[in-house]
């Protein structure tokens, strides 16, 4: 139906609304097949039970406002990152993707331009097409996906506001080694900001793997993009933030809403990042099942990318639809990444050891279909 342009904002409809990837209450299976969810990158061992503590502590006062700022929640970052940004280097956010909207907000206006290098996570394009900003494609390079910083340079123009690098990235899980990123920073013009999107860094194992942290040290213009979604297992609660230097941060506090934390994913947010013990079992725990599944991958000679991350990128036999019905078949919930800019491929998500049990069974059964 075609809507009043005066009344109704083109640039929010359309290709400007992007969806997460399906819930398990989107899934009809027999009751008989165990369902696993390896399509939305999740914790495969839960929460922090330092987290689910500290929640419980504030379950009796939720009925109270919570705090006016985030500075409790900035103090215990700072010390996170062992001082050496100080409170105004951080921004809390309603999640990873919260934060880049609010970016986007901060930084974008009709006429603008962005440059992302699919495949890429979806909302970056999403969060610009709705402020009006064009989208710049410089898509990572064959065969590994690696980053074309000279082609994004190339392509900076004076409208050019935003710059998006995803490390490790999501849907490849491949990873930008530190001399590109170096390499792109010291290039980069006043007038543009390098997002630095890291939410998976816990994964991340590579030696010339680098998180955001020196080039914001260095006063350069980056912002770091975090989530508590991933690694610290509280994708249910929405929390994120992010660190630049106070001049990207203190401006960006202006379109903070009035006690935009909530008082539960605050609280158990702050419980997780204490938990180191739980961080290192969930790392431990990616890397063993990430280990079975290469062997599996090799075994069928399936084509597929190494990850530095809790999630593999494969490329199946068949189309990417009929592969994510197949794996369904045997209760594998797996993600199609066309939208993302990766068509024909699947990811993956690392689960415990039951989960890799039944994605081995299911991953041979369905090449033998094909192959
Ligand atoms: C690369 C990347 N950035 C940001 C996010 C957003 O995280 P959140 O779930 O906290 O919004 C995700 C989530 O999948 C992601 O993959």
């Amino acid at each position: 139906m075609k809507t009043n342009p005066v009344l109704f904002n083109p640039l929010l409809q359309g290709k400007a609304s992007y969806k997460g990837g399906k819930t398990i209450n989107d899934i009809a299976l027999p009751e008989e097949i165990q369902l696993y969810k390896l399509s939305s990158n999740e914790n495969p061992i839960g929460p922090s039970p330092k987290a689910i503590e500290a929640l419980n502590k504030v379950l009796p006062n939720l009925h109270i406002y919570p705090d006016r700022t985030d500075i409790r929640f900035r103090e215990k970052l700072r010390d996170f990152y062992g001082k050496t940004m100080s409170v105004d280097h951080f921004l809390c956010s309603n999640s990873g993707v919260a934060l880049l909207e609010m970016i986007s907000r901060a930084f974008l206006q009709e006429g603008n331009e962005i440059i992302i290098s699919n495949p890429a996570f979806g909302p970056y394009e999403m969060f610009a097409l709705k402020q009006g900003a064009k989208v710049i494609d410089i898509p990572l390079m064959e065969p590994d996906f690696s980053l074309d910083a000279d082609g994004i340079l190339d392509a900076i123009t004076e409208n050019t506001r935003l710059i998006y690098v995803t490390n490790p990235n999501n849907p490849t899980g491949t990873y930008i080694p530190q001399d590109d990123i170096d390499y792109l920073v010291e290039h980069l013009p006043d007038h543009v900001i390098l997002v630095y999107d890291e939410v998976y860094f816990h994964f991340a194992d590579a030696e010339d793997f680098s998180l955001a942290m020196p080039y914001v040290l260095a006063d350069k213009n980056v912002i770091a993009v975090n989530s508590f979604a991933k690694s610290y297992g509280l994708a249910g609660l929405r929390m994120g933030y992010g660190y630049a230097k106070p001049e990207i941060m203190n401006y960006m506090r202006n379109i903070q809403r009035p006690f935009f934390i909530n008082i539960a994913g605050m609280e158990a947010a702050m419980a997780a990042l204490d938990d180191k013990e739980h961080i290192s079992a969930t790392v431990k725990m990616v890397q063993t099942q990430k280990e079975k599944i290469y062997s599996c991958l090799e075994q069928i000679g399936a084509k597929y990318w190494r990850s530095q991350s809790n999630f593999i990128l494969i490329k199946p036999p068949v189309s990417e639809s009929q592969f994510e019905q197949d794996m369904l078949q045997y209760g594998l919930m797996v993600r199609p990444v066309a939208n993302f800019g990766a068509p024909g491929c699947i990811r993956i998500s690392i689960g415990n050891d039951a989960a890799t049990d039944a994605l081995i069974k299911a991953l041979n059964q369905v090449y033998a279909k094909y192959t």
